[in-house]
């Protein structure tokens, strides 16, 4: 029998749909929508501009107002179904992981003793450890197990404030294997409520069976692509330009089957040695080069003549022990924005939280609480390509993250630690 609405529920129905969904107010609202700093133009100087009276309204996923809560249009609960007192804290957007590769099986923790025992990241992966250990157990695991195994490593960056997540492929390095990691990473985003960003890595490295034949497996690769794209599993595609990689060629060749798709590309660039990977991945209008430890002069111009973001991975950097900073100074003369991701993998970073790539960031590389902080939002969104979040701006998706501390610097200082009050991505409760 069709159930018929009470005017009580009509008249309810018609309110909902002209309030917000929700609205936060007492909230310390760092918007990173400004030119500088977390940026709202509101509150004062650039670098603190935090409305520290503010508010955050939101309707059907998107944001709906963001601002001092002295500007809202009426009162809280005429303007909203649900008010919610923040009592202080600090609300930022919700954090974007634009770099990871955490699907994947297994780990590589005996690794990591060996080159505390004096054994470097180029002499496992020639002595056919490394990435190829992962390939194995990646191609040894069913889809269920592998999302099994990937699931709490994804609520793990969720629980820390991340609501976009980019997820490459590059353990599998077949095609049934690629195709089984990036339908985990869709799973994951389905699992969770959270935005999964998928990148097809192929060109990761050579496995075993293509030994001595990098080109046929580039060619491989290039015609996996177009297959995997069909599927909708695709997003971006990356490359790893490296001594123990690939080539400038056997990438170049990589993009141009990306560009025949109209699919952006992002590069593992310079992160061991100078081999001009940002300028070439520059030279493809690329979203991003990635690492960049070892990127010249000459490659921090090309990228700031293409708009190509700098993503920092200072949790691979750390684990490492690299000595070679990335020319940060260089960013900033130039323009380049900085991202700051986990780069989160089973051997150069294994790490749970952007939150702690951002310390890194400000410990390693010098980075300020505010350009971390801008990292992680607002310049890790455009490392992915989307200008729909990233910054607390009406009209943008309502992804937030409201924290029990009081200063944006609390959250780079902290080593560890539960911050997070709570999460939400599209206007709902994840964490
Ligand atoms: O971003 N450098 C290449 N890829 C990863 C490491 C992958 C691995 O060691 O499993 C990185 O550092
Ligand atoms: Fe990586």
């Amino acid at each position: 029998m069709p159930r018929h609405e009470t005017h009580a529920e009509a008249g309810l129905a018609a309110e909902r749909g002209a309030r917000w969904d929700g609205l936060l107010v007492n909230a310390r609202l760092a918007t990173l929508d400004g030119a500088e700093g977390y940026g709202d133009g509101i509150a004062g100087a650039p670098g603190t501009g935090l409305s520290p009276a503010g508010a955050l309204g939101w309707r059907d996923g998107r944001i709906a107002f963001a601002g001092p809560a002295a500007a809202l249009p009426a009162r809280p609960d005429e303007l909203a179904i649900e008010v919610i007192d923040a009592g202080g804290d600090l609300v930022t957007p919700g954090l974007v992981d634009c770099h990871t590769h955490l699907v994947f099986a297994g780990d590589r923790a005996a690794e990591f003793e060996q080159r505390l025992g004096g054994a470097s990241y180029e002499e496992i992966a020639r002595a056919g450890g490394g990435i190829v250990s992962t390939v194995r157990a990646t191609r040894n695991a069913s889809e269920d197990e592998l999302l099994a195994q990937s699931l709490p490593r994804a609520r793990a960056l969720l629980a820390d404030g991340v609501t976009t997540l980019e997820v490459k492929s590059g353990y599998g390095l077949d095609f049934a294997s690629e195709r089984r990691m990036l339908r985990v990473a869709r799973r994951l985003g389905d699992a969770l409520g959270i935005d999964v960003r998928t990148t097809f890595l192929g060109a990761h490295a050579l496995p075993p069976e293509s030994a001595g034949d990098a080109e046929g497996y580039i060619d491989a690769v290039c015609g996996w692509l177009p297959r995997l794209h069909a599927e909708g599993l695709v997003d971006a595609v990356d490359a790893f330009c490296e001594r123990i990689g690939f080539s400038d060629d056997q990438t170049r060749r990589v993009f141009e089957a990306a560009r025949a798709l109209g699919l952006p590309v992002k590069l593992h660039a310079d992160q061991l040695s100078d081999g001009g990977g940002a300028a070439l991945v520059a030279a493809f209008g690329g979203l991003s080069a990635d690492h960049v430890e070892h990127t010249s002069p000459a490659g921090v111009r090309a990228m700031a003549a293409a708009g190509t973001v700098a993503v920092l991975l200072p949790g691979a950097f750390h684990v490492l022990r690299e000595t070679t900073l990335p020319p940060i100074d260089a960013f900033r003369a130039h323009g380049v924005p900085m991202a700051v991701a986990t780069d989160c993998n089973p051997g150069t970073s294994p790490l749970l939280s952007l939150r702690q790539a951002m310390q890194l960031a400000c410990t390693h590389f010098r980075l300020t609480p505010a350009e971390a902080l801008r990292g992680a939002t607002v310049h890790a969104a455009r490392a992915l390509g989307l200008d729909d979040r990233g910054r607390l701006r009406a009209g943008l998706r309502a992804d937030f993250v409201r924290w029990r501390v009081r200063e944006p610097a609390a959250l780079c200082y902290w080593l560890g630690g539960d911050l997070v009050h709570s999460v939400f991505a599209g206007g709902r409760r994840m964490a």
